[in-house]
């Protein structure tokens, strides 16, 4: 056990943190390993996050959400994380790659259309950046939005879109004016029910095997006007600012992982005998525990650290970028340290589907990867740095 001397939690904070240990210890955990392995959406746990408040925790409650802060979702979502990593990535793309953009960017119509049903769970959202030839390099997209009159004309194929195959509403990004480059880019909200907007294939992962994947393509969808997200040409910018949000969802989502990866080993370690002692009383495995334990508090800093950073924006508009790029990088490359130690000291047991130790590696591999690769983090932090954005 450890104190958190720079962050002492308030009776409201501690309150979240429990409610959703207890539901995920309750209601996730369970399931876990069977939806890895089946790899069906869980809904129905979905839906009743969805009552608790944990899909748009900090969506104001006018909008059906349950109106806390940034620190409030980070710890929720560490928690349900801890449980299930899939779970984790289904909540943190409602919380923040959807509710958040619309609440930053909509219109009065958009947060009441389409924030209200997603902040309750009645409804799934995603966000869709990525293509097949444009990953990292986000701003070189390919899909076109053709304006005519009151409505856009969308064509073209996302891929890795996180709910893609259930996910009811979806921020697109198009190109509208592509000589413009990332200047001509522009949001939309496309309602999964509009002719043309078509589910593609469905990706096979491993992990967070749970969360469905797949690509979206557009035929000649008809988004209408007021569906569109900010002004014409300021998609690059939002989605950028959305993603700021959204990598510290995947810091706290790493964190949780790592967590539970941690104590199972520190369990392991007090049980298991080898060689006539406990395995734990062996320097080569307490080394990796220490070592293991010092990594999550300084990822739990960074994140929390990050949370708070997003919060202060909310008065000054300051950009948190810097916090959320380190958070994001540390825990992320935590989680993964964390899980390969803990295969080792599980030796065959951990390398077993019968206990969740291998589903926590697989899982921790993909924060490395989605909302923004360690390297683009790298990139981010040192432009930050050098003064060079
Ligand atoms: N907030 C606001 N504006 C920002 C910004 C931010 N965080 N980051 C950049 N911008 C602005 C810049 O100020 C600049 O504006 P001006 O041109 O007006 O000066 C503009 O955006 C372009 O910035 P850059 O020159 O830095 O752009 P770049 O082309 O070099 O790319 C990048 C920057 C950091 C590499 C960016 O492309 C990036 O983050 N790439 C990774 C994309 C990513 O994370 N994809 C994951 C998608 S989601 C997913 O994983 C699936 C899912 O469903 C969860």
């Amino acid at each position: 056990m450890s104190n958190n001397w720079l962050f002492p939690l308030s009776t409201e904070h501690e309150m979240i943190r429990q409610t959703a240990r207890e539901f995920a210890r309750k209601e996730i955990a369970p399931i876990a390993n069977e939806f890895d392995e089946s790899g069906e959406f869980p809904l129905k746990t979905i839906r009743k996050m969805g009552e608790m408040g944990f899909m748009g925790i900090e969506v104001p409650e006018e909008y059906g959400g349950a109106g806390m802060d940034t620190l409030a979702y980070v710890l929720a979502l560490e928690e349900v994380s801890k449980a299930d990593a899939a779970h984790g990535t289904i909540m943190s793309v409602n919380n923040s790659l959807f509710c958040y953009g619309i609440l930053r960017y909509g219109t009065d119509t958009q947060k009441e259309k389409f924030v209200r049903p997603v902040a309750s769970g009645q409804a799934i959202g995603a966000y869709s950046l990525t293509e097949p030839m444009s990953g990292s390099d986000a701003g070189t997209m390919r899909s076109r939005a053709e304006r005519h009159g009151d409505v856009y004309i969308l064509n073209g194929r996302k891929s890795w879109v996180t709910s893609g195959p259930v996910a009811d509403y979806v921020v697109v990004f198009c190109m509208t004016e592509p000589e413009k480059k990332h200047h001509g880019v522009t949001a939309f909200i496309v309602d999964a029910n509009t002719p043309g907007f078509i589910r593609g294939k469905k990706e096979p992962k491993l992990g967070v095997r749970a969360s469905a994947t797949s690509e979206l393509v557009f035929e000649n969808c008809e988004v209408p006007l007021e569906n569109r997200l900010g002004q014409e040409g300021e998609g690059f910018k939002i989605a950028m600012a959305v993603l700021d949000a959204g990598r510290i969802g995947i810091a706290a989502q790493s964190l949780g992982i790592a967590e539970a990866a941690y104590e199972a080993s520190l369990q392991f370690a007090a049980e298991r005998e080898a060689f006539g002692h406990k395995i734990g009383e062996f320097q080569g495995i307490s080394f990796k525990l220490a070592d293991m334990k010092t990594r999550i508090e300084a990822a739990r800093l960074l994140t929390y650290n990050a949370a708070i950073a997003k919060e202060h924006s909310k008065n000054t508009g300051e950009r948190f970028t810097l916090e959320a790029s380190m958070a994001k990088l540390f825990a992320s490359e935590t989680a993964m340290f964390v899980t390969h130690a803990a295969v080792q000291i599980h030796g065959g047991m951990g390398y077993s589907r019968e206990l969740p130790i291998e589903r926590y590696f697989r899982d921790a591999k993909i924060t490395e990867i989605y909302e923004g690769t360690s390297e683009i983090q790298r990139m981010v932090i040192a432009r930050l740095e050098s003064g060079l954005r």
